[in-house]
């Protein structure tokens, strides 16, 4: 279903102005968000943000340092604006929620260089009423054809003190840290999405939408104090662009409520719609799989004696799927190239072939004969240049024997992906987060496409909405995961989880990977969660595909436990967050997608609290069972008291008020299943 409705269609040419003060001003559909563009004295341009009459972000400053070039940031003027207004509806395959509002007045201002070159580009903003987005477009022109852009000038001058959570730019182990919780005025160098929380009490998400052939935004704090874009490096600059072009989408999220930015759909808004058409060949779905038996070390990538994708091994994984309800299993190890230091060589990884000991198109065969279908892992090592050589043919492969999702890999240390353009030629170090890269991903993502597969990036490029017009990019990493549970030194704290709803998961789906319930890592390390919060991840964290990550001897264990992990829906027609504080704790209910039945997922940081969560998401008129995993009596995440774990029943209505104790690093999870009759 589809929904147009160009509300206002409005553009009027203005005479050149070239005195300092407010020459342009957008607002939000319910005019509480107000947008200002300044050009001072010297001609330098800035934009304003205020909510409800307060400032939001103060004067912060727009342009570009060119390479190649003059800067291009004084001496503007205006030279025509335009508005409009659109308010429009649209359907996600799959998502978080089914139907999706985008309503945003927007207004793109035109600025041309009083002297010299003439210079000009616009910049679009869109205003919604929870947040702005805004871009430079630039047009073609003779006194700029080719953009060597070596910085954008963007600032973000947050006008009220703010507490910041955000992760570290440009550090060794990309997107895998723990989150930093500092005031605004301590952040250093840091990557997007950031979150603030101003002491006022009001909530803001600082990102970018539709990274598309561009380097990633970082943020480091000026000297004036104000965050401003600091491009991911690049050569011979971050950025090379023929005009015409236009930059991501600089966004800014803001709402009253920590969980008014996880319900916000702004980010999507502003990317282009699907451009694959029909995507029901993908279907959201859990999976198990030969993982986490490697993360602890009992198996090896490796072929050898504690090989782990055997053809025996993988068997024993596809009859647990088929015996549980999981549509794909993941094998990691399944082709040549592990063996030794692949860390330092991704050169020898081949996609196209498995090793000798994993008959790849008989388990095929046997998986498809169960319903099950094997998840592919591509684990490039880096070697970036080499693995776009094979991916058509291993995608065609993978096609061919029912492998419908793959999982994709880019393990090294940040800036050190190895691009080669001409084979035998150089090879150059590329960023993960930089412009080559942003172009290598929709490489991955639109040939798999071809070929109805399904892309699960690990250590990828940021999340910036591009899921909705390539919804085949079904999911990624991108922050640390449970693999740190496993060897992680320290391993996640209670925090993490409750923080990365508010942060990395504002970006977009994350495959966290949940549902260790041995709690155990490798050699014995204790994972900081009870039992009960590892079901709440799977409502908690959104993803279209969700691994049941532990071994299926460990599920034998926690029959009780398990039962919720095998009923929980993966694909949904809404979500609501019902509570929460950023890095404390959250309450996320989500309706499963075409079915009756709610769930619920809450999650706690380490001090214990109960949550009253009133029902009244749940239809009218309706009774439901719920189907109550929670921390037991003494529950808490250190020692053998994580374990306390109590499964219950109750009927419940609309109206009801739920009340949930949540032990320090605990959990709890819901199911409501519609009464009949
Ligand atoms: C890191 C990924 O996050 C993990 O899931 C995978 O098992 C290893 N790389 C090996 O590819
Ligand atoms: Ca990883």
């Amino acid at each position: 279903m589809k929904r147009m409705q160009w509300m206002v269609l409005l553009a009027l040419a203005m005479p050149v102005v070239a005195q300092a003060g407010e020459v342009a001003q957008a607002r939000s559909p319910d005019g509480r968000i107000v947008v200002e563009l300044d050009l001072n004295g010297e001609g330098r341009l800035a934009y304003r943000v205020s909510r409800d009459g307060k400032p939001v972000v103060a004067d912060s400053r727009l342009g570009f340092i060119f390479r190649n070039g003059r800067q291009l940031l004084r001496n503007l003027a205006l030279d025509g604006q335009a508005t409009r207004s659109a308010d429009t509806t649209w359907e996600q395959p799959w998502g978080e929620r089914r139907f999706v509002r985008d309503r945003y007045n927007e207004l793109r201002a035109s600025f041309v260089e009083k002297d010299h070159d003439r210079r000009r580009f616009d910049v679009v903003f869109r205003v919604f009423d929870d947040g702005v987005g805004f871009r430079y477009d630039v047009p073609a022109q003779p006194t700029l054809r080719t953009a060597e852009i070596v910085q954008e000038l963007t600032e973000f001058a947050v006008a009220r003190p703010a507490t910041a959570w955000w992760i570290p730019a440009l550090e060794w182990n990309r997107e895998e840290y723990l989150y930093h919780r500092t005031p605004l005025a301590e952040v250093g160098v840091a990557q997007t999405p950031i979150t603030l929380r101003t002491d006022d009490g009001l909530h803001l998400s600082i990102h970018e939408a539709a990274l598309v052939d561009y380097a990633g935004m970082n943020l480091m704090r000026g000297d004036s104090g104000a965050l401003r874009a600091m491009l991911t490096p690049g050569s011979p600059a971050p950025v090379v662009r023929t005009t015409p072009f236009a930059t991501p989408w600089r966004t800014i999220v803001i709402a009253d409520k920590a969980g008014g930015l996880v319900e916000s759909d702004l980010i999507l808004n502003l990317n282009e719609p699907n451009a694959l058409g029909d995507v029901s060949w993908f279907k959201p779905a859990k999976y198990v799989g030969v993982w986490w038996s490697l993360h602890l070390d009992q198996e090896t990538w490796a072929t050898g004696p504690r090989h782990g994708a055997t053809t025996a091994n993988t068997k024993r994984y596809i009859d647990f799927a088929a015996a549980n309800g999981f549509r794909g299993v993941l094998v990691e190890g399944w082709n040549p190239g592990w063996d030794g230091d692949w860390f330092a060589n991704g050169w020898g990884f081949e996609f196209r072939k498995p090793t000798p000991d994993y008959d790849l198109a008989g388990l095929s065969a046997y998986a498809g004969s169960k319903g099950v279908h094997l998840i592919g892992h591509h684990e490039t090592g880096c070697a970036v240049s080499h693995y776009e050589r094979q991916m058509d043919q291993a995608f065609a492969l993978s096609a061919r024997l029912g492998i419908d999702a793959i999982k994709t890999g880019y393990v090294c240390d940040a800036g050190q992906i190895e691009r080669q353009d001409v084979a035998g030629g150089p090879v150059l170090r590329e960023w993960h987060e930089g412009q080559w890269m942003s172009n290598h991903h929709l490489r991955v993502v639109k040939d798999a496409a071809r070929h109805h597969v399904a892309i699960n990036a690990h250590e990828p490029i940021k999340d910036t909405g591009l899921r909705r017009t390539y919804p085949n990019w079904i999911s990624r990493e991108g922050a640390r995961g449970m693999e740190f549970n496993a060897w992680g030194q320290p391993p996640n704290p209670p925090e993490h989880e409750v923080t990365l709803v508010f942060t990395r998961l504002l970006a977009g789906p994350m495959d966290y990977t949940p549902g260790v319930l041995s709690l155990t890592g490798k050699g014995g390390q204790e994972i900081g969660s009870t039992l009960a919060r590892q079901l709440a991840l799977y409502v908690g964290i959104y993803s279209p595909i969700q691994m049941a990550a532990d071994l299926p001897e460990h599920y034998a264990a926690h029959p009780d436990a398990f039962q919720f992990i095998k009923d929980v829906a993966v694909d949904w027609d809404e979500s609501r967050v019902l509570a929460g504080e950023v890095g404390e704790y959250v309450a996320i209910a989500r309706k499963a997608r075409g079915a009756g039945e709610w769930f619920l997922g809450a999650m706690n940081d380490r001090h214990p609290r109960t949550l009253s969560l009133a029902l009244d998401f749940l239809a009218p008129g309706q009774r439901y069972r719920a189907e109550v995993y929670r921390d037991g009596e003494g529950a808490d995440w250190r020692g053998d008291a994580r374990f306390r774990f109590v499964r219950e029943q109750k009927t419940v209505a609309r109206g009801d008020v739920l009340s949930l104790w949540l032990a320090g690093g605990g959990g709890a999870a819901v199911r409501f299943v519609p009464l009949g009759g």
